[in-house]
């Protein structure tokens, strides 16, 4: 299947004509799309969180949302060490000293370390939701009103992920998304074309949780349903590998799910 489809390319020239190539427009013309403002309240909605704002890139969310929560100079912000680069860069970009902190067997923040790594300067935490699963957000927001720090979670690999019932992204004080290529975007429903593990191979779909019946093969196309085979390392398996290193890694995955989640 093409990545791009028939659908996606319908939408765009939607848009072109329309012309309105801004997003701002008067929403009673009805030549005017709305398609922006449409996309951040649908996000805000399912995301659970009072606003949304729509930027161009997940980085550029990083550093709107660190600028926004007023992150600046001096500050010491604590973030994983095992993240995309970007959860680091954008902390230097806004002048604010990353401090990198461990992350546990599910692979995200470990809150023990963070308690260990908070100091005077410590203005805010910076959880990363890797590969569709949560971080410990309970004890990550006992922290941080413990010690009056703000929270900020990167939840560029985890749309519609949620944790005890409530939508990544919503938990703490402000949340990132991304949609770029790479991601798995996992609303029910979704429009966009996702990367979709199946034997061995990538498989272009629509949506990608329509096509996944548990949490395990959800996990796994987040893990290794990328078109990058290098993505997938953090579960040791890639999307070369065969089905019964796959079928291992799954068990080890089903385990530790089972055991944090
Ligand atoms: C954890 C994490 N944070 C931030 C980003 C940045 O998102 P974008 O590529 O849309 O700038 C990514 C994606 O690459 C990511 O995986």
């Amino acid at each position: 299947m093409e990545l791009i489809g028939e659908e996606e390319k319908r939408e765009l020239l939607e848009v072109i004509e329309s012309g309105y190539l801004f997003r701002y427009g008067s929403p009673d013309n009805p030549a005017f799309k709305a398609k922006v403002y449409q996309l951040e309240q649908q996000v805000a909605k399912l995301v659970g969180a009072s606003y949304a704002v729509a930027v161009n890139s997940g980085t550029s969310a990083l550093l709107a949302a660190l600028s926004g929560l007023g992150v600046g100079p001096g500050d010491e912000v604590i973030v994983p060490g095992y993240t995309f680069i970007a959860s680091i860069s954008s902390i230097i970009y806004a002048r604010a000293i990353p401090i990198l902190a461990e992350v546990d067997r599910t692979l995200n923040l470990d809150p023990q370390d963070v308690r260990r790594k908070i100091t005077p300067r410590t203005k805010a935490i910076l959880p990363v939701h890797m590969l569709g699963i949560p971080a410990r957000m309970d004890e990550l927001k006992a922290i941080a009103s413990e010690h009056g720090l703000l929270l900020l979670e990167d939840c560029a690999q985890a749309f519609g992920a949620r944790y005890k019932g409530k939508g990544v992204g919503s938990i703490g004080d402000a949340g990132i998304f991304s949609f770029n290529i790479y991601k798995t975007i996992t609303a029910e429903g979704c429009p966009f074309t996702c990367p979709y593990y199946k034997g061995g191979q990538v498989d272009y779909r629509k949506g990608m949780l329509p096509q996944t019946d548990d949490l395990l093969s959800r996990a796994i196309n987040i893990s290794i349903g990328v078109s990058d085979p290098g993505l997938g390392s953090a579960f040791g398996v890639t999307i070369h590998d065969n089905d019964n290193t796959i079928d291992d890694c799954a068990e080890l995955f089903l385990r530790t799910a089972k055991e944090y989640l």
